[in-house]
């Protein structure tokens, strides 16, 4: 039996299972990656202090985000293409973080609809946007967000165009994905996930059936976004999305004061600082580094979060010492559905949880909400 103790041991089972194709698009980067690694060695840079002799029961990491009672500060991060690291993936996805008690956010560009992962689910997800240069269908994304009862609108504005991920370009990574001869080779030593990747494949994308940029005719997934992505989008345009969804908007990839007090003035609930896990600009900062001018911007206006690195409990403590109201992680999502399904997801939040509790305690605290940049100190 495989023994699945920190999130490593997800991402090991993950490679034995999921073909190379979808981990590149996973675990890729742009360009030379150099923001990918900032997202990580940044925070080791924060350390934490050590506590004695306090009394640490109960301990609770419960608390709201944008209002919602969740049982960690920790959000699972919209991802595309869910259903191609596993069969119904965005299903699987989401039923474990409803169990578990943590938000879902489904990508725009999933394999399974907004329609059908709320058929499969009881408790509102939250839905992701990517504006399109067709401005009707991106109205009608959010009229069908707003129908299913999406309790949340992830507005992200750092992917008006596509980051250059060399793996992608090197594996010819289409979507949906192109079954070449290595590719099945690879698929057929493992026939349940033979299984689910051709079901993928004649599937396509659930949301995007019907945008002007014809996704029938989709070829290569980079050329698509190319055509479909709005690169014209400015704060004025974001104001009508705003009045479009009357529910919690957040606004994901905020990396700089200007833009999070923008977000502030049109009347955002949250933002997330976010360099998209270092897949879009290289060379940008980490987010970890970036979130205490956000977070003062903000100056407690709306909420803070931040993804883009998170791979432990520490971590979500550590994001929690400088302000941030909680976390989105993508990539331990993908190695926890891609190693075994919603067991995999949910073991992840299992893990995370009790990192993150553990830590807590041993800094002194019992409460999450307890945290402050007194239970931290930065090493040179
Ligand atoms: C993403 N991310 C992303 N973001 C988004 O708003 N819509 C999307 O469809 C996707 N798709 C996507 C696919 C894959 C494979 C990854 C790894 C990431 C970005 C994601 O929401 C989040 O910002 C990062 O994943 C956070 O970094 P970590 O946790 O992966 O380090």
């Amino acid at each position: 039996m495989t023994v699945i103790s920190e999130l490593a041991d997800l991402q090991r089972l993950y490679h034995r299972r999921v073909p190379r194709m979808f981990q590149g698009y996973c675990e890729s980067g742009s360009w030379t990656q150099q923001t990918l690694a900032l997202n990580r060695t940044d925070f080791q840079r924060i350390l934490f202090r050590q506590r004695v002799a306090r009394d640490l029961e109960p301990r609770t990491l419960a608390t709201t985000l944008v209002g919602q009672p969740v049982r960690m500060p920790v959000a699972l991060a919209p991802v595309g293409l869910l259903g191609m690291q596993h069969p119904d993936g965005e299903i699987k996805a989401a039923q474990a973080a409803e169990a578990f008690g943590v938000p879902f956010t489904l990508s725009t560009m999933s394999i399974c609809s907004i329609e059908t992962v709320a058929r499969h689910t009881t408790k509102p997800f939250w839905f992701q946007l990517y504006v399109q240069r067709d401005r009707d269908f991106t109205r009608r994304l959010i009229e069908r967000a707003r129908a299913v009862g999406c309790s949340a609108l992830v507005l992200t504005l750092d992917l008006q165009m596509i980051g250059k991920r060399h793996a992608d370009h090197r594996n010819g990574m289409t979507a949906p994905p192109r079954l070449t001869l290595p590719n099945l080779i690879d698929i057929a030593r493992r026939p349940r996930w033979a299984l689910g990747m051709l079901a993928t494949r004649n599937r396509g994308f659930g949301n995007i059936q019907g945008c002007a940029t014809g996704v029938e005719d989709m070829r290569d997934l980079m050329q698509w976004t190319a055509a479909s992505f709005d690169p014209k989008l400015g704060w004025d345009d974001i104001k009508r999305y705003r009045e479009w969804w009357d529910g919690p908007l957040i606004i994901k990839g905020i990396m700089e004061a200007e833009d999070a007090r923008a977000c502030v003035a049109l009347g955002a609930e949250a933002v997330v600082v976010s360099n998209h896990g270092g897949r879009q600009l290289d060379g940008a900062r980490s987010s970890i580094s970036v979130l205490p001018e956000i977070v003062e911007a903000v100056g407690g206006d709306i909420e803070v979060w931040l993804d883009s690195g998170v791979r432990t409990g520490q971590d979500v403590i550590r994001a929690r010492a400088l302000g941030a109201r909680g976390v989105m992680v993508g990539r331990p999502l993908v190695y926890g559905l891609g190693a075994d399904g919603r067991a995999g997801v949910t073991r992840m939040l299992e893990i995370l949880h009790e990192e993150t509790e553990l830590t807590m305690a041993f800094i002194g605290h019992r409460d999450i909400a307890e945290i402050t940049a007194a239970d931290i100190v930065m090493r040179d």
